[in-house]
C-alpha cells in the first residue's frame, strides 16, 4: 500500500455550498493559489453544471494552476459530466468527480430512484467521464449510511468501467470513528478490483468526529483524504485539512503514509479562506485558532520555556506561525511593506492593488502605531475587496452616544455613483448605524449573525466584525474591520449587502436546492 496520503482540498467546490460561503472567480483564484502553493494534490475547484458563474471558476482555476490537479464535481448524469469536461479542458491535470447517492433514505426519498437504476448511472457516468480525462473519481453519497452489499457491487463496477479513485463519504456525518474504519477495512478487502485504485474518504462533522473518522479510515487504508481549509463547509463543516495533514505529520509513528504538504503555508491559507468567506475562525481551534500555540497558564509558560516539547507536541513555525512582533510602523516604506507581504504569503494581483494596499497601511499607521502581520493580513484583504465592482461603499460616519440619551448615527454612502446620508438612532450605536444603512439601501432582510473579534492584542486593535445577513432566501457573509468597531460593523454590513447584489444564487449538486 501506498505511503503517500493524497490532500484533496474541496474548499472551492464543498466549502463553498456552506450558506453565505460564496466566492466571486477571483477569491476562489486567489484561494487556489496558496492552496496550490501549499502542495495540495487535488484541488476540487467548483460544480460547473451549476451556473455559468461556477463553471467560468472551475475553468479559471484550471487555466491557472499547474502544480495542482484541478477537479470537477458531475452529478452523475450526462449534461453534468460533460460540463464538467468542458470546465477543466484547460487544465495541466485534471480530474472528474462524479457522485451519485447510494443510501436506501437517500435512493428513495431524494432520488426517487431504485438500485438498479442508481449503479446503472454510476457506471454510466464513469464511462463518459473517462472519454474525456483518464482520471475520474466517483463518490457513492452518503455511504456512511449504506447497505455494504451494494456498495461493493457498485464500487467494483465502476472500478470496472475505469474510475481510479472510489471514495466513500460520511455525508451526513452519523458513524463512528472505530465503525468507519472497519467499514473501509471491510470494503477494501471484499471489493475484488480494489488494488486497482486509490481509496478516498470525505467526512462531515455533524457529530464533530469528521476528522477522527478520516484519520481512521486512513489508518485502515484510505489514501486520499478530502478536506477543507478550516474545516469550512455545508452545516458543521467537512474534515478540516489543517488538523489532518498535521495529525500524520505529527503522529508518523502511528501513521504508515504522510502528504506532501509544505505545512509553513496553512496559516496563512486558512486566514484568506476566513477573510474571503465571512468565516472567522474560533480561537481554540486546533492549528490555526489564535490560542492553539498560546501557552497562557504560568504552569505551562515555564514548561514550555525550560523545554519546548513539555507542552508543544508541534511547533508553532511549522504551521506558519511566526512571533506576532511590531513588524512595521508609520515610517516604513514600500519596499519594507511588500517584503513582509512576501514572507507572509500575500500575493496581489497586480502593482494597482499593491499601492492600494500600502496607501491603506499609511492610513492605518497613522491611527495604531503598531502595526502587527495579523493587521497586514486583514488589510490585504480589504484592498483586494475594494477592488471589486461594489455598488455601496462606506465614506463616512459621524456617532453621538450619550449615557440615557439614545445614540445617533449619521452616515454617508455611495451608492452607485452618488453620495446619500441617513440619519438615525437606534438601541446603541451598531444598531443606529445600521439602521441608517437600512434607510440608504432599503430591504427585507434579516441580520443572522453579528460577531465582534479584536484582531490583536492592545485596545487600539481593529476590530473584526461578521456579519451574516438573509434577504430573499439567499444567505451572505459580510467582513469588516477598522480601529472603530462601530466603522467596522457598518463596513462588514455593507460587504453583505454588496455580496446580496453581486453573487448569484447557488444550486447545491447535493440537495437540488438553489440559495
Ligand atoms: O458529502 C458528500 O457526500 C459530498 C459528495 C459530493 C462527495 O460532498
Ligand atoms: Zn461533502
Amino acid at each position: 500500500m501506498s505511503s503517500e496520503l493524497i490532500i484533496f482540498d474541496t474548499t472551492l467546490r464543498d466549502g463553498e455550498q456552506s450558506p453565505g460561503a460564496s466566492m466571486t472567480v477571483d477569491e476562489k483564484v486567489r484561494i487556489a493559489r496558496i492552496l496550490e502553493k501549499l502542495g495540495v494534490d487535488v484541488i476540487e475547484a467548483g460544480f460547473p453544471a451549476a451556473s455559468v458563474g461556477d463553471f467560468e471558476a472551475v475553468q479559471k482555476v484550471a487555466s491557472q494552476i499547474g502544480d495542482s490537479r484541478i477537479c470537477a464535481l458531475a452529478r452523475a448524469n450526462p449534461g453534468d459530466v460533460s460540463r464538467a469536461a468542458e470546465a477543466i479542458r484547460g487544465a495541466r491535470a485534471s480530474r472528474i468527480h462524479t457522485f451519485i447517492a447510494t443510501s436506501p433514505i437517500h435512493m428513495q426519498a431524494k432520488l426517487r430512484m431504485s438500485p438498479e437504476d442508481v449503479f446503472e448511472k454510476a457506471v454510466a457516468a464513469v464511462k463518459q467521464a473517462r472519454a474525456s480525462t483518464d482520471d475520474v473519481e466517483f463518490s457513492a453519497e452518503d455511504a456512511g449510511r449504506s447497505d455494504e452489499d451494494f456498495l461493493c457491487r457498485i464500487f467494483e463496477a465502476v472500478i470496472d468501467a475505469g474510475a481510479s479513485t472510489v471514495n466513500i463519504p460520511d455525508t451526513v456525518g452519523y458513524t463512528m470513528p472505530e465503525q468507519f474504519g472497519e467499514m473501509f477495512a471491510r470494503l477494501m478487502n471484499r471489493i475484488p478490483n480494489a488494488d486497482k485504485v486509490v481509496f478516498s474518504v470525505h467526512c462531515h462533522n455533524d457529530l464533530g468526529v469528521a476528522v477522527a473518522n478520516s484519520l481512521a479510515a486512513v489508518k485502515a487504508g484510505a489514501r486520499q483524504v478530502e478536506c477543507t481549509i478550516n474545516g469550512l463547509g455545508e452545516r458543521a463543516g467537512n474534515a478540516s485539512l489543517e488538523e489532518i495533514v498535521m495529525a500524520v505529520r505529527t503522529r508518523q509513528d502511528f501513521f504508515p503514509c504522510d502528504s506532501r504538504l509544505d505545512t509553513t503555508h496553512i496559516l496563512a491559507a486558512s486566514r484568506l479562506v476566513s477573510n474571503i468567506t465571512g468565516f472567522p475562525v474560533q480561537p481554540n481551534k486546533a492549528i490555526v485558532g489564535a490560542n492553539a500555540f498560546a501557552h497562557e497558564a504560568g504552569i505551562h509558560q515555564d514548561g514550555v520555556l525550560k523545554q519546548r516539547d513539555t507542552y508543544e507536541i508541534m511547533r508553532a513555525e511549522d504551521v506558519g506561525w511566526s512571533a506576532n512582533q511590531i513588524v512595521l510602523g508609520k515610517h516604513s516604506g514600500r519596499n519594507a511593506f511588500r517584503e513582509r507581504m512576501v514572507a507572509l504569503d500575500i500575493e496581489f494581483s497586480s502593482e494597482a492593488e499593491l499601492n492600494l494596499a500600502f496607501d491603506r497601511f499609511k492610513e492605518l499607521a497613522d491611527k495604531k502605531h503598531e502595526i502587527f502581520d495579523d493587521d497586514l493580513q486583514v488589510l490585504a484583504g480589504d484592498s483586494a475587496a475594494s477592488q471589486r465592482d461594489e455598488t455601496l461603499r462606506f465614506v463616512s460616519l459621524k456617532t453621538v452616544s450619550q449615557t440615557g440619551d439614545a445614540p445617533v448615527a449619521e452616515l454617508t454612502l455611495e451608492k452607485a455613483g452618488s453620495e446619500e446620508t441617513a440619519k438615525t438612532t437606534g438601541d446603541g450605536l451598531v444598531d443606529a448605524s445600521f439602521r441608517a444603512v437600512d434607510d440608504i439601501v432599503p430591504g427585507d432582510r434579516a441580520l443572522l449573525l453579528y460577531s465582534v473579534n479584536a484582531i490583536t492584542a492592545g485596545s487600539d486593535s481593529q476590530g473584526e466584525v461578521s456579519v451574516r445577513l438573509q434577504e430573499n432566501g439567499r444567505i451572505v457573509n459580510g467582513q469588516g474591520t477598522d480601529t472603530d468597531i462601530v466603522v467596522a460593523s457598518v463596513k462588514a454590513y455593507i460587504n453583505a449587502l454588496n455580496k446580496l447584489q453581486l453573487s448569484p444564487q447557488r444550486f447545491n449538486p447535493q440537495s437540488g436546492e438553489t440559495v
